[in-house]
């Protein structure tokens, strides 16, 4: 197949990486793809947010698939605009891309499906938004509406941080439009995780299950970032629960888009907060499964270590999705465990520096199980610069998730470049429950 992958971080890679592991060999283009990506596919110079040029040049190229990596280009109208020219593509339109641009539709989407999710209300008015405060107790969330490059959630401790927050979004317009409409949300309580679901606008099946790593220091310490980490499967989820998230979760959701007539296809990623608290508090859901957000896209890093462990002919399988045709048993899992460490610039999420000469990729990648994924990565004249804040998504692949985190980090130790750095306790969770 002819497949162009729109994006440039360590998801495409992954996406990119898994396309060509297929028994079928693909023609792979990446728009516009990083050092990682140039090594398996052609790098075409198209901004993944360039919708003109990118069905400009599908429309002229003819691939069998476009596959959307991030959700910019999907809330965008890629997907519309692709169709409208009569080439196929994994990602939801616009209408569907909605899910994760406006939490205050997704919630609407979610009251309608019954879906189980926190308590909210939405408010375009900062002293109504005020006086609803007391009704959801402390802590309690405040979000803007729209992307706020994941800025755009305050968790609220006490009722004056909740007014500020307020205030900064709906008074100082401190998002812009993202923030012109604010969410005022219960506090859910428990463990996160991700489920990816594959859905082809009708039917769904479920990727296994990832946790990932939010904040950039050991221990959960720090600021938050766009993921440090993350592993499959994740325990929280336990086998009892996956039937449960897609019937009373996902599937809803693609019926009650369907209903609106919303074709939802690509992928759904539910970002679920498990309630496993000791003394047996419930959310006011009543469940003890509950969303706290829906993305229209893969999650990254998630991506990096739930694609390693999915067998069968991925094309065959994201095609499927496209056309309308997937079925329970496209989707092939691998009993192996997968743990991705996120090797970071110095000072980021803040600022930091680019074009660091990087050493040791060709080492790493002669580790047993090992896989590099590029995040934010440039070669230039033969060598790998670092373009990005996160630079490189080291995945090991093993038997058990401790033998996955050991081989992750002993790929991870061959790399250098100055300022680099990297989370030293992905899947502690997992590990912690288990009393490791
Ligand atoms: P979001 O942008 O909605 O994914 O929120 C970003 C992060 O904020 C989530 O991954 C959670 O860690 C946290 N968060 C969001 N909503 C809630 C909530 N209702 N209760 C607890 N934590 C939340
Ligand atoms: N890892 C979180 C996300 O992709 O949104």
């Amino acid at each position: 197949m002819k497949i162009l992958v729109v994006g440039s971080g360590g998801r495409e890679h992954a996406i990119t990486w898994r396309l060509a592991q297929d028994e079928t060999k693909h023609e792979l283009f990446c728009a516009p793809g990083n050092a990682g990506t140039a090594a398996l596919a052609e790098n075409l110079a198209i901004g993944a947010e360039d919708v003109a040029a990118i069905t400009e040049w599908a429309a002229a190229n003819r691939p069998d698939l476009v596959v959307v990596g991030p959700e910019a280009p999907l809330c965008k109208g890629l997907a519309d605009s692709l169709t409208a020219v009569g080439v196929k593509v994994f990602g939801p339109v616009q209408a569907g891309a909605r899910m994760e641009g406006s939490k205050a539709f997704a919630k609407e989407v979610m009251k309608a499906a019954g879906v189980p999710t926190g308590l909210a209300e939405t408010f375009t008015d900062a002293a109504a938004a005020k006086a609803a405060l007391p009704k959801f107790g402390l802590p309690v969330v405040i979000k803007a509406d729209g992307l706020a490059a994941g800025k755009g959630v305050i968790i609220a401790e006490t009722r004056e941080e909740a007014e500020a927050a307020i205030d900064d979004m709906l008074v100082g317009g401190r998002f812009g439009a993202a923030g012109a409409e604010v969410l005022v949300e219960e506090f859910l309580e428990g463990e996160e995780c991700s489920i990816l679901a594959l859905v082809d606008g009708e039917h769904a099946v479920l990727l296994p299950s990832s946790q990932d790593h939010k904040r950039v220091f050991d221990g959960d310490k720090g600021p938050n970032t766009g993921g440090m980490g993350a592993y499959s499967p994740a325990p929280v989820v336990t086998a009892d629960r996956l039937p449960f998230i897609r019937d009373t979760i996902i599937l809803p959701v693609v019926r009650e888009l369907k209903r609106r007539g919303i074709v939802y296809r690509g992928v759904l990623y539910a970002g679920l907060m498990v309630n496993n608290l000791p003394d047996g508090r419930k959310a006011a859901s009543g469940s003890d499964v509950n969303v706290v957000e829906f993305n229209a896209r893969f999650g990254d890093p998630e991506t990096e270590a739930v694609l390693p462990r999915i067998g069968g002919d991925f094309a065959k399988t994201l095609l499927a999705c496209a056309e309308g045709t997937l079925k329970d048993e496209d989707v092939v899992v691998s009993p192996s465990c997968a743990a991705t460490v996120i090797v970071a610039s110095g000072g980021y999420p803040g600022s930091y520096a680019k074009g660091k000469v990087m050493s040791g990729l060709d080492e790493a990648a002669k580790v047993p199980g090992a896989i590099v994924f590029h995040c934010g990565t440039k070669a230039v004249e033969g060598q790998v610069l670092t373009a990005g804040g996160r630079v490189l998504s080291v995945t090991g692949l093993g038997g058990t998730l401790r033998e996955a985190v050991d081989t992750a980090y002993r790929a991870v130790s061959c790399i250098s470049f100055e300022g680099a750095f990297y989370r030293r306790d992905i899947a502690h969770r997992a590990f912690e429950r288990d009393g490791l």
